[in-house]
């Protein structure tokens, strides 16, 4: 087993990662992992984000002034994205929602963009589905937290008790606001063999993992998914993120000793999560 991509720390971007509160966020390492893809391959080559759910690598190669495409089978995500970077703080503020208005959004039938954002983000644990505050104090902390960003127009740099966490999600949404070189963002939603004519590039994928619980919409058929994984390694760099790979053709590139996903690491074969690549690539 070799741990072949090298990471010198002292070069990691200070400051907080940017992306969407999402399902599998890559956030926790997203500053690691495009400082490897720096140090290890330079930053000419476009990056095929092509798994980007929440977009917290897409965001930090744009940081990183690295062309990047975002992509995702699932259009729900990649819109919530452009949204956010396309509004500005004032639009912010009217995500947060009380209680009531979070299962009235959560019960309609055709939900708008700003409405899903709403769920993601006053929801417990980025699900979507139950409210973030319990339902005893939930009103209370509802209340305190408009008074804070309405009034005050305040997000972050306060004492972060739990009933800010609705101000620390704006803050971070903010963060996603600021970034720069969005026009040169390329932004679609394919499926991930869409991609099999891309030469000269980094194939950076993250797809959801094996033996786990598949937490997205669409079934994710491993063993294709490594075949043309081997393909497209032959004219590019293919890098795929995971805590355990089976497929003997894969090697583990670099490992990740103590950042864990969002993933509960029950299920989880190895508990630290790596990057893996092609052997003899
Ligand atoms: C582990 S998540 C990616 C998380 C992302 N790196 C982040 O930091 O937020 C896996 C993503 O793959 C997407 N997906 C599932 N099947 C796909 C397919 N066949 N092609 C492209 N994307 C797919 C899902 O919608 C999901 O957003």
């Amino acid at each position: 087993m070799s741990h072949f991509l090298k990471l010198d720390e002292k070069k990691i971007r200070k400051g907080k990662p940017i992306g969407l509160p999402y399902i599998g966020s890559k956030k926790k390492i997203s500053k690691k992992i495009v400082e490897i893809i720096k140090q290890n391959f330079g930053t000419g080559l476009p990056v095929y984000d092509v798994f980007g759910g929440g977009g917290a690598i897409t965001a930090e190669l744009l940081l990183n002034g690295i062309p990047v495409h975002y992509n995702d089978l699932d259009s729900n995500i990649t819109e919530m994205f452009m949204r956010v970077v396309s509004q500005d703080r004032e639009w912010l503020k009217t995500l947060i929602v009380s209680r009531d208005d979070f299962f009235i959004i959560r019960d309609k039938k055709n939900e708008t963009v700003d409405d899903r954002l709403k769920l993601l983000i006053n929801s417990f644990g980025n699900t979507s589905r139950s409210y973030l505050y319990g339902e005893k104090w939930s009103d209370e902390k509802y209340n305190l937290a408009t008074r804070i960003i309405k009034e005050h127009d305040v997000f972050g740099g306060y004492k972060r008790t739990e009933t800010y966490k609705t101000a620390t999600r704006l803050e971070q949404l903010e963060r996603l606001q600021q970034l720069e070189r969005l026009q040169q963002l390329e932004v679609t939603n394919h499926d991930y063999k869409a991609f099999s004519n891309v030469e000269n590039a980094i194939f950076y994928l993250d797809p959801p993992y094996e033996n786990t619980k598949n937490l997205y919409n669409f079934k994710f058929d491993h063993q294709s998914f490594y075949d043309w994984c081997v393909e497209m390694a032959k004219k590019n760099i293919v890098i795929v993120s995971s805590y355990v790979i089976t497929d003997p053709r894969f090697e583990i590139a670099f490992e990740f000793k103590k950042a864990h996903g969002t993933l509960g690491r029950g299920q989880q074969t190895s508990k630290y999560e790596r990057l893996y690549m092609i052997k003899n690539n």
